[in-house]
């Protein structure tokens, strides 16, 4: 194989990466053998004044390690042995005895950036697919080839641990700023800029130097402090449940001070025993998904999208207001239509809060938010409909009141437009049957909080033709989401598979057992709320409605459970938005509303188990379900919605990977027990009866 061309001219040595039959640069241990040997050659050669690499790819100077090398890691002491073997070679590159400078003209992320840390010098460029980071940590692992040990000596420990524990990504101009690398220039010079700065290295390498931050005050003389701080946010970031970030910051803690050798096989100790852990094989499993999932254009039949300019969204409520500001901030025009102009307070109220959000953590300049908000106008009509190439339903969960508005939407749109809703449950095939144009019709939708949550689930019809589902797929990831093409069913994918879990904790509570102690017990697991606090979050309303479609659609299986039915209807409770439902939601806290409480008079020993099992189990059978109807195209898919869309905690890899790490077999016994027990809805599903009965598991 080959992995780079070399030439020498005039002093200057130049190592261009271009790894063979690959459209990117990937370090293998394969490539680094290659490497290897050259740089030996290069120890040995006389002459060279400079060592230049750089990469013959386009947008890309080295992509990482292979992933796939890491995920099939099975042996902590075989991995140390050959993450130790990778740090010799990279660290080549440092004791060679001329300088040596990195030319970043592309993604340089993982073994790629430490590869470049090695090198004496770094000049990055302003091509927006410059992208320099240590992301490792959302592997589940760390940096292995000397990154950890090398990027702190370069930006100080504050700034190092923030890269790393964050796995943040930076453009050239923020890599510059923040020390990781010594120059950015406009991608048009480089070729100009990039011979000055390797005159520099040559003539005058204290102007380089001389620019360098050493880190802060408190990196040099407190570092006790930066490391507690540091640990803090980590517990209460990951709740301990993500090893990785501890191990960074026990390896940073153990290596302060330390010589770059001591610190290297300290690094390779960490990296090993991370790498053979399920937590990492999990999250691997989530990246190769993620992967997939954005080469994904929604059908398999052929379409090309249409570009969507201008976008309509009717309805100003919670989810109306959301989807204003994800359009707008992704600079398409948006006409709001409103029932009321005063609607228009509140809406934009809401949007300025989440641009607000974005100012002050740098994210946006006021200017930037200024022009943003100038692509967003409102009408009480239909006024300015005609000229938008899609309209988003957002208003109440109501059949005829969304099917008398895309009456209204038909006469005016143009008829190429896109119509689609925003619905959490009618089926998308209903809402447009007396529609002139269904194939233009789709289900788009979003979660609560929009600009926060990154699932969109694309629900077509039956007569929704693949252009309207490609369009919609194209414009989800342009706005930054994740789109998942799921079925036709009520309640779809992820409220289908939630809300009985809801409806299951509330039925423990029906039998004695203490709510707040069910939500503490599901957050240990790992979701980030519990279902109760999901439940007031949501709005009590609105979740009620799902509820009764899905028990209208599934019958027993989803009955709504009485205390919701109670809880809603007598009390009139609303949850967080009117301050009161299963808990009291002020400013400052949230508290166990005891009238709730005293709906309830029996009280039953609950142990742990018994509560996860119940709450995840019936998870776990609808998606079966979901999956033997052909609701999502496979687990992968259903895996990421659930982390997506509800929070599932990535570590498990996903709600089915779950599945598997119980073993299907216990699945289904645990599912017949209970089902003995409260009946029919824990009848286990065909599919897992058989899989568990093959000895199959969702992933392989
Ligand atoms: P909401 O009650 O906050 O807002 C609905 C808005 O639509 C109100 O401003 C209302 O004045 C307006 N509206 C009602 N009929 C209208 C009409 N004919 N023309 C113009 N405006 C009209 O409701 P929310 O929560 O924003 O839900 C909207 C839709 O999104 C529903 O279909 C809901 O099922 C769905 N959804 C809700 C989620 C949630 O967590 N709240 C999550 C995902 C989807």
């Amino acid at each position: 194989m080959k992995a780079f061309t070399y030439e020498l001219k005039e002093g200057i040595a130049t190592l261009c990466l271009d790894l063979e039959d690959s459209v990117v640069n990937i370090l293998s241990f394969e490539v680094l053998e290659i490497l290897d040997a050259k740089l030996d050659e290069l120890h040995q050669t006389k002459g060279i004044k400079l060592l230049k690499i750089t990469s013959a790819k386009e947008g890309i100077f080295i992509a990482g390690a292979n992933i796939s090398e890491i995920e099939g890691l099975r042996d902590e002491q075989e991995a140390y042995e050959l993450v130790r073997k990778g740090q010799r070679i990279i660290s080549k590159i440092s004791d060679l005895s001329f300088p040596t400078v990195a030319i970043i003209n592309g993604a340089c992320l993982g073994g790629g950036l430490e590869l470049a840390l090695a090198c004496d010098y770094r000049l990055a460029t302003e091509n927006p697919k410059t992208k320099i980071g240590l992301p490792e940590v959302n592997l589940g692992v760390l940096p292995g080839f000397g990154g950890t040990q090398r990027l702190r000596k370069l930006t100080g420990l504050s700034k190092a641990l923030e890269l790393i524990l964050g796995g943040k990504i930076l453009n050239g101009k923020k890599a510059e700023k923040l020390g990781l690398v010594d120059a950015c220039v406009p991608v048009g010079y480089l070729e100009f800029k990039e011979k000055a700065f390797i005159d520099m290295i040559l003539n005058s390498p204290d102007k380089i130097l001389a620019k360098r931050k050493t880190g802060s005050f408190m990196d040099r003389y407190l570092p006790s402090i930066v490391f507690s701080y540091a640990r803090k946010n980590v517990m209460a970031k990951t709740k301990g449940k993500y090893p990785a970030a501890i191990s960074i910051l026990d390896l940073f803690e153990k290596t302060e001070g330390k010589d770059l050798q001591i610190g290297l096989d300290l690094e390779a100790k960490a990296f090993s025993k991370l790498a053979v852990t399920d937590i990492s094989k999990n999250l691997i499993g989530l990246f190769y998904s993620s992967e997939a999932l954005k080469k994904e254009s929604g059908t398999k039949r052929k379409a090309n999208p249409i570009l969507i300019n201008m976008i309509n969204v009717i309805g100003a409520g919670v989810m109306g207001a959301g989807i204003v500001f994800q359009f707008s901030k992704l600079d398409k025009l948006v006409r709001m239509k409103l029932r009321r102009y005063e609607q228009a307070g509140e809406a934009m109220k809401s949007v300025a809060k989440v641009y607000e959000g974005f100012i002050k953590r740098r994210r946006l300049t006021k200017a930037e938010v200024g022009q943003k908000l100038a692509h967003i106008s409102y009408t009480t009509e239909f006024n300015g409909f005609s000229h938008c190439d899609l309209a988003l339903e957002a208003i109440v969960e109501n059949t005829e009141a969304k099917q008398e508005l895309y009456a209204q939407l038909e006469e005016i749109m143009d008829e190429k437009a896109i119509i689609a809703s925003n619905t959490s449950s009618l089926s998308i095939s209903m809402l447009s049957e007396k529609m002139q144009h269904p194939e233009r019709f789709i289900g788009m939708h979003f979660f609560n909080p929009v600009p926060r949550m990154p699932l969109v689930e694309i629900i077509a019809g039956k007569k929704t033709s693949a252009k309207t589902i490609a369009t919609v797929v194209a414009l989800a990831k342009e706005a930054g989401k994740t789109p998942i093409v799921v079925g036709d069913c009520a309640g779809f994918l992820i409220n289908r598979i939630l809300l009985p879990y809801i409806n299951e904790a509330v039925r423990m509570f029906e039998e004695g057992a203490d709510y707040e102690r069910i939500d503490k017990i599901i957050t240990d697991f790992g979701m980030p709320i519990g279902p109760f606090v999901l439940a007031d979050e949501v709005g009590l309303d609105v979740g009620y409605k799902v509820a009764k479609v899905l028990e209208d659609a599934y019958g027993d299986r989803m009955k709504v459970s009485n205390i919701l039915d109670r809880v809603y209807h007598q009390m009139n409770l609303l949850g967080k938005k009117a301050g009161k439902g299963f808990y009291i939601h002020t400013a400052k806290k949230r508290e166990v509303n005891d009238a709730v409480k005293a709906l309830v008079f029996s009280k039953r020993a609950f142990d742990e188990q018994e509560i996860i099992d119940r709450a995840m189990l019936i998870m776990i059978n609808e998606a079966a379900m979901c999956l033997e109807e052909g609701i999502v195209d496979n687990a992968q898919y259903l895996d990421m919605a659930m982390i997506m869309g509800t929070g599932f905690p990535p570590f498990r890899g996903g709600l089915l990977r779950y599945a598997d790490s119980l073993g299907l077999d216990s699945v289904v016994i645990s599912l017949k027990a209970l089902e003995k027990n409260h009946g029919l809805r824990f009848k286990p599903a065909k599919l897992l009866v058989s899989m568990a009965k093959n000895k199959e598991t969702f992933y392989h």
